[in-house]
């Protein structure tokens, strides 16, 4: 079990912990809070941020993010992908698509739990139809659209981005070819619920629907979906610029790319 996996489950467990005792919750709070303050973190600069003036590091965990959602308690924390494992798993997944009849140029691609909008904007270097991005903190979706407005500035492959705040059993799915990405945004049960509720959808679906799956932990729930096709799988070691600088480890990525229709 790599270092990264070891950290989540460790904070999941702590999540869940606390969610069975909520007598010591606040006082926990309060006193992880009070650390804080007296030792802040200082975080390295992530190179894409460095590199575009962007603010899309960090890790933010639930507990700053409180929604009020009734899905809050199934979020993964905020932490962005790395850019250079995403880009590695967007040129094969172009690759793949060649031959198939379907141009990238008629794809929306939609990040299920965009967080700062990193990816949204990585994904604006590929000629999509479209990109938008689903999340559930209204705080996160501010920081989003802030680095949109800057990164509009400049000319890209695809202009037609957006970053929604909205749960993600509340985001229909776009009628035509669509690559959904998720970079392991929430808990099993929520990840179960999501699955099923696409099912309705497919079985009169005729438009590709493609998901790429970063950190793939609950990937057994959509192999298991009817008629779905693993189209492959990869490890994706990050660059050295960004591994020196993560927050949770820097073993190569697991990626999968299924077709769901
Ligand atoms: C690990 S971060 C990934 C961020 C971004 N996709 C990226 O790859 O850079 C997971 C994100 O999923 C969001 N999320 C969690 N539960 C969600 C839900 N029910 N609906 C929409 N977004 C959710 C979290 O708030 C968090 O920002």
């Amino acid at each position: 079990m790599s270092g990264r996996e070891v950290k989540m489950i460790f904070a999941a467990q702590a999540r869940s912990f606390l969610r069975h005792h909520r007598a010591i919750a606040a006082p926990v709070s309060v006193a992880v809070r009070a650390y804080r303050k007296l030792r802040p973190v200082h975080e390295p600069v992530h190179p894409f941020d460095a590199e575009f003036g962007m603010n899309t590091g960090g890790l933010v965990g639930v507990a700053r993010l409180r929604t009020g959602h009734a899905n809050e308690a199934q979020a993964m924390a905020y932490y962005g992908s790395q850019p250079s494992a995403f880009r590695t798993a967007m040129r094969r997944w172009m690759a793949s698509l060649a031959g198939a009849g379907q141009p990238v140029q008629t794809f929306t691609f939609v990040d299920i739990g965009c967080g700062k909008g990193r990816v949204l904007m990585l994904a604006s270097e590929f000629p999509l139809q479209r990109i938008v991005g689903v999340e559930l903190s209204p705080a996160l979706v501010k920081d989003a659209n802030e680095n949109l407005r800057q990164w509009r500035l400049r000319p890209h492959a695809c202009e037609q981005i957006e970053a929604r705040v909205a749960d993600v059993l509340e985001f229909p799915l776009p009628e035509g070819p669509t690559l959904l990405y998720l970079y392991n945004p929430f808990e099993a049960e929520l990840f179960a619920r999501w699955v099923q509720s696409l099912q309705p959808a497919l079985a009169s679906r005729t438009a590709p629907l493609h998901v790429m799956y970063m950190n793939p932990r609950h990937e057994a729930l959509l192999a298991a979906v009817p008629g779905v096709e693993l189209l492959w799988q990869e490890s994706i070691a990050h660059d050295e610029a960004e591994a020196s600088v993560s927050l949770i480890g820097s073993e190569p990525e697991r990626v999968s790319l299924y077709r769901l229709a």
